[in-house]
């Protein structure tokens, strides 16, 4: 067993899980995973729900935003982060465009995400406009989260990564895009950069859970990118708490890797694979080999 704490019951979490969590106040923990490393580092902390966000298109592949990353990107982390998980709720974003064309192109594209990559969910971003969408995976076996706020596929409309959701009536549409969401069957939602006191009364609102990503302290539960929260990366969101300075002690490990081969102190004594002494000796007669010329 790991020195973290698993899920008590031992048991892999479902979405009806996560319902049964926010009905007790039970704070659900979600964060992202890109490959089989980070997967089983999150599920053996024994987080609730593991994300293969499209945030690895910034985080892992140096893109300015998610916009770039493809559904077969998408499809090979999944497969990854599935091969690490034996716990956790494995969620699969669904990367910009690949669910707003036509419903069935999305449905084909959600279907690759549990039927070959080993996921048991999809995310999409999006209110009211995708509800009919949401209606239609759900009815054909795929569980839906929503994610709404500041959706990050988005970002040239909004005119940045800002905080949304904060006048009155941005708000209103707020809540009443979450109520249809949950209508529509999602059997939860990311609420991403709203103001707490919107978020808290959201997940009031709601029997679904809300899962929180700078949304405050009223939400079902949090989601962190895993970059952010082990200092993985310069990048340092407000709403993100460093829990580890992980990419200064590997910066750290590797300068010394580096300054010992230089040095001639790696390889040591403990990294040497010897030959016997006869086959050396086999080989030092065998000296110099005379190539035979070709025809
Ligand atoms: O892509 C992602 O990592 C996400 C989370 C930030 C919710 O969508």
């Amino acid at each position: 067993m790991s020195a973290a704490a698993p899920h008590s019951d031992g048991k892999p979490v479902t979405t009806l899980k996560l319902r049964d969590m926010k009905a007790a106040g039970e704070p659900i923990v979600m964060i992202t995973a890109y490959d089989v490393a980070s997967a089983r580092i999150v599920d053996a902390a024994g987080v609730d729900v593991v994300l293969v966000g499209d945030s690895l298109g910034m985080v892992l592949l140096g893109y300015t935003s998610t916009l770039p990353v493809t559904m077969d990107d998408m499809v090979r982390h999944t497969a990854a982060v599935a091969r690490g998980i034996t716990h956790a709720l494995l969620v699969a974003d669904m990367p910009f465009m690949s669910y707003r064309i036509t419903h069935e192109e999305a449905l084909r594209n959600a279907a690759r995400f549990l039927a070959k990559a080993g996921a048991s969910a999809v995310k999409i971003e999006g209110g009211a406009d995708v509800a009919p969408l949401v209606e239609r995976m759900v009815a054909a076996g795929i569980p839906v989260m929503g994610h709404v706020g500041l959706t990050p596929q988005s970002v040239n409309v909004f005119g940045g990564y800002k905080v949304q959701a904060r006048d009155a009536a941005s708000a209103l549409r707020l809540v009443e895009d979450c109520l249809v969401l949950e209508a529509a069957g999602a059997f939860a939602i990311v609420l991403e950069l709203v103001p707490t006191e919107v978020a808290a009364i959201v997940s009031e609102e709601l029997s679904i859970p809300t899962i929180g990503i700078g949304a405050g302290d009223g939400c079902d539960g949090q989601v962190q990118v895993f970059h952010d929260l082990l200092g993985i990366g310069d990048f340092a969101p407000r709403h993100a708490r460093r829990y580890a300075e992980i990419g200064a002690a590997m910066t750290e490990a590797v300068t010394r890797y580096a300054a010992d081969v230089r040095g001639g102190a790696f390889p040591g004594e403990e990294q040497l694979t010897h030959a016997e002494e006869s086959v050396v000796a086999e080989l030092e007669r065998a000296l110099p080999l005379t190539l035979e010329a070709e025809e």
